[in-house]
């Protein structure tokens, strides 16, 4: 303790006096020990941990501060509630699509697939879908490697292999960052027009989206659901990307407390989006028979239209073709399209 201090007592004080007049037209000033004081050593103390500024020799800036008080609060932020958000988030989500799951089961197409089918989701679209989904799941579980590694992977792996695992994640994370910035504004721009609320869409929320009352609310291309989704990934979404920008180019000047204030809003807004990912994977999977076909070729069964999108299959029903047409023009992919399977069970 005794030479620490004297040691910090040197750095500050022998160094500063060395740069004499250069530093001091840095307007930077040295933490004096407290006068008076017959107990320098805790007095001196408190005033560095309340974020008291000395000079150094080795740099201008925030290179004086002997502790960085707002990057530990940062730190205990980061470590203790934003984990603890992420939990809770995920455990929620997960809770939810599964009590919905073992309640509803997979809302099958009501009248059987028919044979027809039109388009829902041109090729540029699904590029854009699952160019913003698979860079967006990477990101999410590097992410996640990145938060939670430390606790809860090294017990499992040990620390050679999660130093492999942390660095790839944080390396992956990085570069990724920017393609789907890009794929996000591509997205938010491309799908905007068919997001916008309107009453029908309030109308599809007061019947729970068909879990009140009978019958399948209307829709049009998207239903109320699908334009929450959008709204929270074009919003909450856009806050992941552009604070992930300001902590991948850090060139631009941004001070440390910046950089801190976009890692928390970064990493909460990621979570939050991730864990609802779990809802709208498993309701465009599990949940809803005949949803994917449209997002992987393009095409839906009309059945499976009319039902889920009627004020848009009304739109769309005379460009309904043979989905064996299709087929055989090579415009999709085999068995997902089509065919005369009965309906199993209706919603
Ligand atoms: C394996 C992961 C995913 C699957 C299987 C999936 C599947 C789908 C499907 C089938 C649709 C079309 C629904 C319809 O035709 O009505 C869709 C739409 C959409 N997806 Fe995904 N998706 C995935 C991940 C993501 C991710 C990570 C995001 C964004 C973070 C995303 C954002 C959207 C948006 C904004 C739409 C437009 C319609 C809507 O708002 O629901 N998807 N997805």
């Amino acid at each position: 303790m005794g030479l620490g201090l004297l040691f910090l007592l040197i750095c500050l004080f022998g160094a500063g006096t060395a740069l004499g007049q250069q530093q001091e037209s840095m307007s930077q000033r040295p933490v004096a020990a407290p006068q008076g004081s017959g107990d320098i050593g805790s007095d001196y103390w408190r005033a560095l941990r309340q974020g008291e500024s000395g000079y150094s020799a080795s740099a201008p800036g925030r290179q004086s501060d002997l502790i960085n008080v707002s990057g530990s609060a940062w730190m205990t932020q980061r470590n203790e509630e934003v984990t603890k958000i992420g939990a809770w988030a995920f455990a929620i989500f997960a809770g939810a699509v599964l009590l919905f799951y073992l309640a509803r089961g997979t809302v099958r197409v009501d009248k059987g697939r028919s044979g027809r089918v039109v388009e829902r989701w041109p090729l540029a679209h699904r590029i854009i879908h699952w160019w913003v989904a698979v860079l967006f799941i990477i990101q999410l579980f590097s992410g996640l490697v990145i938060l939670y590694g430390k606790s809860l992977l090294i017990p499992l792996l040990g620390k050679e292999t999660f130093g492999v695992l942390a660095q790839l994640a944080k390396t992956t994370h990085n570069y990724l960052g920017p393609l789907l910035f890009v794929g996000m504004v591509v997205m938010i721009v491309a799908w905007l027009k068919h997001n916008i609320p309107k009453g029908v869409d309030f109308s599809w929320f007061a019947k729970g989206g068909g879990l009140v009352g009978k019958g399948h609310p209307s829709a049009g291309y998207l239903n109320g659901g699908e334009k929450a989704w959008f709204w929270l990934v074009a919003t909450v979404g856009g806050l992941i990307v552009v604070t992930g920008m300001v902590l991948d180019f850090p060139q631009f000047g941004q001070t440390r407390e910046t950089m801190q204030s976009m890692n928390y809003l970064h990493g909460v807004a990621g979570l939050i989006v991730g864990a609802m990912t779990i809802a709208h994977i498993y309701i465009a999977t599990l949940g809803t028979e005949g949803a994917m076909e449209g997002m992987l070729n393009g095409y839906v069964d009309v059945n499976w239209a009319e039902q889920h999108h009627d004020l848009w299959y009304e739109e769309v029903k005379d460009q309904a073709i043979d989905a064996e047409s299709l087929q055989q023009e090579g415009g999709s992919s085999g068995s997902t399209v089509g065919g005369d399977q009965p309906s199993s069970s209706p919603a």
